[in-house]
């Protein structure tokens, strides 16, 4: 029975306290990404699991071991989504929109799932903030899409995080490689992992990213892509460099970074943080120029990214970044007596019309227990309504930070409380630029 009162491990509530920095975060990244042309689109919480399967990658740590997939009731096996590409994908391909203005840009805000080892920054059930934008070929789109994300996180003021990149090349290039991976591989299958084993034949550059200590020790050795890369695909990486260089923006090329999942070609890249631990990924993404076409839609160029909104959120508390307050009430409007209770409300309705944010008494207490959930919930002003006040008309209304009183009518109370909210918010002001340029 415990169980019921228990989350499923790794998963995690955003609480009603946190949730105004979850929207925050939120509203900021889709903010942004509309400013480079990106629009949202939301895909389901499910799909057939093959989708997943052919676009992730059979050989893939996400698909052998990671995904919560269960046979409906109609005996389908279907899958919640582990990632926000693969559905993004299939709609654009189900619904043709590819056949609108390319380059076509995508953003979501996702939940993803993978049955993974829940530790600090990884979790079974997680957010993501993602976009995808398909039919761009130039390094220019890879440029703009790194530069997207940098918005995002100067924009929430995360401080310290490193951008790497790397190129994968395309599947030519990788042919090499794959040779040059088995040589390397193959003298050492005893001391690889099971699973690696089983890579090793199939994919062999997925044993570059498998988290078990050992086998990330030997891949550390490994050759490196960028030593087989085509010169068509350098010198795509050559612009992206170039296009970061001129917009000065600071990055390092990580030859070790091959992502952990099957669909990428050419770029990939990383934000890396080192204030999260061993969950140092903040963003990841890069170009996957074959997925679409490999799940039997056009052939045409891709590429995106997503970040960890739980990573996100947890290194701007550790940082100290700045949230928005919350916005908290207006006016508290306390009543006593049956009929004041139905002014109260009727009141507290018009004045959520004039765009105020009104609460008031719900539960029928005292007016003392009202007035103490009033200074609970930080209420700006409050009133109270009472016999008195319905047959003379006239309140009084309490300023409850600076805890003085004044009489108005309840016919104006609407342009009195505009008036006392517009004078304390540049009261607000005035004190944050004496804080900030005089005495700070
Ligand atoms: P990913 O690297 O698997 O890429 O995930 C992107 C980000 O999601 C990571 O950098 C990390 O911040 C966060 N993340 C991943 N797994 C977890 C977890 N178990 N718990 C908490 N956070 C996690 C993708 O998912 C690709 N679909 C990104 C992409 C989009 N590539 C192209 N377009």
């Amino acid at each position: 029975m415990a169980l019921i009162t228990n989350a499923p491990r790794g998963t995690q509530d955003v609480l009603p306290a946190d949730s105004y920095k979850w929207q925050y975060i939120e509203r900021t990244a889709l903010d942004i990404a509309s400013k480079f042309g990106f629009r949202e689109i939301r895909t389901p919480v499910f799909e057939h699991t093959e989708l997943f399967a052919r676009g992730v990658g059979e050989t893939t740590d996400v698909v052998q071991k990671e995904m919560y997939t269960f046979n409906d009731k109609g005996g389908r096996s279907v899958t919640m989504r582990p990632e926000g590409t693969a559905g993004v994908c299939r709609s654009v391909i189900e619904r043709g929109l590819v056949n609108d203005a390319l380059p076509l840009k995508t953003s979501y805000v996702v939940s993803c799932f993978r049955y993974e080892k829940p530790q600090m920054g990884r979790l079974r059930e997680f957010h993501q903030f993602g976009v995808e934008a398909f039919g761009a070929a130039s390094p220019s789109a890879d440029a703009e899409v790194i530069l997207l994300a940098k918005s995002v996180i100067d924009a929430l003021g995360i401080p310290d995080t490193r951008l790497e990149i790397n190129s994968i090349g395309c599947p030519e290039c990788r042919k090499k490689y794959q040779l040059a991976l088995v040589e390397y591989f193959s003298s050492r299958t005893q001391s690889l992992c099971e699973t690696c084993n089983g890579r090793l034949s199939k994919n062999p550059m997925r044993i570059l990213d498998c988290k078990s200590p050992v086998c990330k020790e030997i891949a550390s050795g490994a050759p490196k892509i960028l030593d087989f890369i085509c010169p068509d695909c350098a010198e795509h990486f050559d612009g992206l460099k170039r296009r970061l260089d001129a917009v000065g923006v600071n990055y390092t090329v990580n030859p070790d970074i091959v992502r952990g999942l099957d669909y990428y070609n050419r770029t990939v890249f990383e934000f890396i943080t080192d204030k999260l631990g061993s969950q140092s990924a903040i963003c990841g993404g890069g170009r996957y120029d074959g997925l679409l076409e490999s799940l039997g839609g056009p052939k045409l160029p891709a590429l995106g990214f997503a970040m960890g909104l739980e990573r996100l959120v947890m290194l701007m508390e550790r940082c100290e970044c700045p949230f928005p307050e919350p916005e908290t009430c207006d006016l508290y409007i306390g009543s006593s007596g049956d009929a004041a209770a139905v002014e109260a409300l009727k009141l507290a309705y018009k004045l959520r019309e004039e765009g105020f944010k009104v609460e008031c008494d719900v539960v029928g207490r005292s007016v003392k227990a009202q007035m103490k959930y009033c200074d609970k919930i930080g209420a700006k002003f409050s009133v109270i309504i009472g016999d008195n006040e319905l047959q003379s008309g006239i309140v009084e209304v309490k300023d409850m930070k600076k805890s003085e009183k004044e009489e108005t009518t309840l016919a104006s109370l609407v342009d009195y409380i505009y008036n006392k909210l517009i004078a304390q918010s540049i009261e607000g002001i005035a004190d944050s630029f004496d804080e900030n340029f005089l005495i700070g």
